[in-house]
């Protein structure tokens, strides 16, 4: 294979890459039948994918081989014109629904052809749901096509979807096809083949090796099935064995399998199993309801007129909303909590049905639904798990939610810290040794059985995923019953990349569940114990990579995801998932939580997104997050390393992202060279911080634009919108709805940009280059610096630890209801210089909360510092919450405070 195939890129752009290389081999064909290219040139492009279509379906073995005999006889017009047809399909999907599109001969008809897909007979107007079915099988080759079509002959009009079996015959080609196709999402596995490809492609020891399902002892189909799962979860397998299948069925091992089959048995059976298995997972249990439910006649006396759409389509002045939105919106509205639709207070019905189903796919115990945003999940979550006078350590970064859930609760919050990018004005994450530190002087302090949770982001806005097990295992070495929340709200996502996913909060408590199941793991405890000695020093526990007691630990994991922001569901449909072994025990206080947060008039269509979201992600999640991967990597490269543009923007690679310190593994970015998909897995394993590719930081200040200005520019002028800005960037995110259109979109306006900036230097002048220069200067260099988190004013730090930073913030935070309690200094001036100076000490009353970067640079009760200040004074960002300009900073005074307490206190 040329070299290209050990690129970082090879596994995670194969997907899109076969389109391209198709489009390549129409244009060879098509110079061949035009005398002006060489048949071999074209054969040899066709040898080269050959591998890796035994994966797909489309365009199959006869296809194929028409093509090839095409070529063989010298028909170069006809080998052309199937290479197109074979292209096209492939771009549109048309071969899908049509089944002309698998006929060797174009002018055949459907009927002429016995063997082939029948015409989609789904619901009226629409084709069919189309998928793949891997078959792993130890038949000789020459009999797949004989096998294909007999499982095709087991179709039957009532089936709800349409399949088609792809075949390989060992346990590398299963792995790369599960690997490699999206569209197969059930495995059948026969018994008794081979390890080894009967290919010798490098491409795919390549993607298998770093995914560690190399050659070993145990080679049999349960140990296939388990690797299968591990990479794609949500796949349905099927066992086919001819020995005893009532021993393999009991084997622990065969969790992994959706049934075991008799191998003799009737192939029916496993085909309807297989229907089943997908229709239970495109089962959306509400938003099936809510259809029928809108084509019902019901006559409404209830709240809500605008529900089935009579206020609005009958009346002059709104029927254009009718219009824009569509009847059904209205005909699906209501605020029944009967009729199928249940109460997402308290869920009995058929949105209890689709939350659990939301566990099954997200791999979580249970699912809270949440109708008013991850803003909301998190509050939920806070409150459910922290009482007055807990303490919880917090990324002091995290969104404002969570701060707000600590003034909710009363809870303490002990921050911590990001690492600073200080030259892009953003933070990174928390690295582990400052959580560690936090957890060691707790415990110093005699106050560990204070501590209830830690509160993280993951993945940061700017994309820094944590080592999520490797967090959890140390702290719980710690804590064994230490709660996690980690606020996932960009990353639901990655759940359904085997690439991102055991850096989600889901994924690893799942990989720790296999760890304190396996015996192995105590003698590791043990033995680290050992080695640590007698009341190791926190040096030593800083310095070793603690392994937790599986005897002790009790696995307590919450994430919290916007599901709006990275799935097909609707603005504000937000997910809360719950992985606790001692949920039991916590139960009703998140009852409790719905009932503070939720409204008593949820969003009906919100929910149904949410179910829908879930269905697509079960069924179609596995590509559609390739494609955003995909997309972004592009992205990346077209930008970097395009001549004209790369002179004045650039994405930030994870070298620049993440410090070298937590890149343990080395890995650089995924353009680099010499990077390959083994470094990238290596990097996703080991390193402390990982960079999510799909997010990426745009410097745009080396072209003169500030975040703010260049989001508003692409906005204004190019109809492009962007995610969040910095000082001297913004931030891009691909998903899973954007196309390689939108990238050659993106890029076209970059160059325009670019020859605007050139244009303008190149006519004004020196002045004109003086002033750029100088622009661009200011943005890159004159940043400044980000300022820590201080400490609370003594005042609020009542009962909190001698050496630890603990604080009242809600104390604080309703001390600023009271004016006779708080004043107000001018940011800029003598007074403020003065105070910082000589005292008394300056108190937030607020959260202060500039955007960006949208952290909050003051806290309820904190002291303010010189460093808070300068910050504060050069910030030019517009919005600042919590701060009024023309008043100053609102600050308590704690001398007022204590005198309000002591009246207080005598008064009682
Ligand atoms: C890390 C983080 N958590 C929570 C939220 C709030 O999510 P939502 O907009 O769904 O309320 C955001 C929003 O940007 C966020 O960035």
């Amino acid at each position: 294979m040329p070299s290209k195939t050990t690129h970082v890129d090879q596994f995670l752009l194969i997907h899109s890459a076969r389109a391209d290389n198709w489009r390549e081999i129409t244009t060879l064909a098509d110079a061949w039948a035009a005398n002006r290219g060489e048949r071999t040139a074209l054969e040899a492009a066709i040898a080269e994918v050959a591998p890796a279509e035994e994966y797909h379906a489309y365009p199959g073995g006869r296809l194929l081989s028409a093509l090839a005999e095409r070529i063989a006889t010298n028909d170069a017009g006809g080998a052309a014109k199937l290479a197109r047809r074979i292209s096209n399909g492939l771009l549109s999907h048309s071969y899908r629904g049509r089944p002309s599109e698998w006929d060797v001969h174009d002018e055949m008809s459907v009927t002429d052809v016995p063997d082939i897909m029948p015409p989609g007979t789904g619901e009226a107007g629409g084709r069919r749901p189309y998928f793949e079915v891997l078959f792993v099988n130890s038949q000789p080759a020459v009999r797949w096509e004989a096998f294909a079509a007999e499982i095709r002959r087991l179709r039957r009009p009532e089936d709800g979807f349409i399949y088609e079996p792809v075949l390989v015959g060992s346990f590398e080609d299963a792995f790369c096809a599960a690997a490699l196709n999206p569209a197969i999402i059930a495995v059948v596995l026969a018994e008794g083949f081979p390890y080894r490809s009967r290919h010798d492609a490098p491409v795919l020891r390549s993607v298998l090796d770093p995914l560690g399902e190399a050659e070993g002892p145990d080679m049999s189909a349960l140990r296939l099935a388990r690797g299968l799962k591990r990479i794609r979860p949500e796949l349905d397998v099927y066992l086919l064995s001819d020995r005893q299948v009532e021993k393999i069925a009991g084997d622990p091992a065969a969790d992994a399998v959706r049934r075991v089959f008799y191998a003799v048995e009737e192939p029916l059976e496993l085909h309807l199993a297989i229907l089943e298995g997908v229709q239970a997972r495109y089962e959306t249990p509400f938003f099936d309801n809510l259809k029928k439910y809108a084509r019902r006649p019901i006559g409404t006396f209830h709240a809500l007129p605008i529900a089935r759409g009579k206020s609005v389509f009958k009346s002059d002045w709104i029927r254009d909303m009718g219009e824009f939105y569509g009847l059904n919106l209205f005909l699906a509205e209501s605020s029944a909590t009967t009729g199928g639709l249940d109460s997402l207070l308290e869920p009995t019905g058929t949105i209890k049905r689709s939350q659990e189903l939301a566990a099954r796919a997200f791999g979580a115990d249970h699912v809270f639904f949440v109708t008013n945003g991850t803003s909301t999940s998190n509050k939920m979550a806070v409150q459910a798990l922290l009482a007055p006078g807990d303490i919880a350590v917090v990324d002091r970064n995290c969104h404002k939610s969570h701060h707000y859930g600590m003034v909710l609760t009363g809870a303490q919050p002990y921050y911590v810290e990001a690492f600073p990018m200080t030259e892009y004005s953003m933070y990174g994450a928390v690295p582990l040794a400052s959580i560690k530190r936090a957890l060691l002087a707790l415990r110093a302090e005699g106050r560990l059985d204070r501590l209830k949770l830690l509160d993280l982001t993951n993945c940061t806005f700017d994309g820094h995923m944590y080592n999520v097990r490797r967090v959890m295992e140390e702290c719980l070495a710690i804590k064994p019953d230490l709660i996690f929340l980690w606020d996932e709200a960009w990353s639901g996502f990655a759940r359904f990349s085997p690439f991102l996913r055991p850096r989600t909060a889901m994924g690893a408590a799942a990989d720790i569940e296999d760890w304190l199941r396996d015996p192995a793991s105590v003698s590791a405890y043990e033995k680290q114990h050992a080695d640590l000695g007698k009341n190791p020093s926190d040096e030593a526990l800083l310095a070793a990579r603690l392994i937790p007691d599986p005897r002790l630990v009790r696995l307590r994991v919450y994430q919290t995801n916007s599901t709006h922001k990275s799935m097909s569901a609707i603005r504000q449909g937000s997910m809360l998932l719950v992985k606790d072994v001692d949920f039991h025990n916590v139960e009703a206080q998140f009852h409790e939580a719905v009932f503070t947060h939720a409204s008593t008039s949820p969003n009906q269509q919100l929910i149904a997104s949410l179910d829908v979201a879930r269905r697509q992600m079960e069924l179609d999640g596995y590509g559609l997050v390739m494609n955003a991967i995909e997309i972004a990597l592009k992205i990346r490269r077209a930008i970097n390393e395009h001549p004209l543009i790369s002179k004045y923007f650039r994405v930030l690679g994870a070298d620049e992202m993440i410090p070298a310190e937590y890149r343990q593994s080395g890995f650089k970015d995924y353009l680099a060279p010499g990077a390959t998909w083994a470094t990238a897995v290596k990097a996703m394993k080991e390193d402390e911080f990982y960079l999510d590719p799909t997010r990426m930081t745009l410097v745009c200040g080396t072209a003169g634009f500030d975040g703010t200005q260049f989001k508003g520019l692409l906005a204004n002028e190019y109809d492009i919108q962007l995610n969040k800005t910095s000082r001297n960037s913004v931030l891009l995110q691909s998903n899973i709805n954007n196309t390689r259109s939108d990238i050659a979109h993106l890029i076209r306006v970059l160059v325009e940009i670019c020859h605007g900036i050139e244009k303008r230097l190149a006519d004004g002048g020196e002045g004109e280059r003086a002033a750029f220069a100088a622009r661009v200067k200011s943005l890159m260099t004159d940043v400044p610096d980000l300022p820590n988190f201080s400490h609370f004013h003594e005042v609020y730090r009542g009962d909190a630890g001698r050496t630890t930073p603990e604080g009242d913030m809600r104390a604080a935070f309703f001390n600023a209801y009271d004016a006779s309690v708080c004043e107000y200094v001018p940011l800029i001036g003598a007074e403020c210089d003065r105070r910082l100076k000589d005292g008394p000490e300056m108190v937030s009353a607020n959260f202060v909360i500039p955007y960006p970067p949208g952290f909050p640079i003051m806290v309820p009760g904190q002291v303010l510092t010189q460093e808070t200040i300068d910050f504060m004074r050069k910030l030019d960002v517009k919005e600042i919450h919590g701060y009024e300009k023309a008043r100053g900073l609102k600050l308590v005074k704690p001398d007022a405070v204590a005198a309000k307490a002591k009246r207080q206190s005598k008064a009682r």
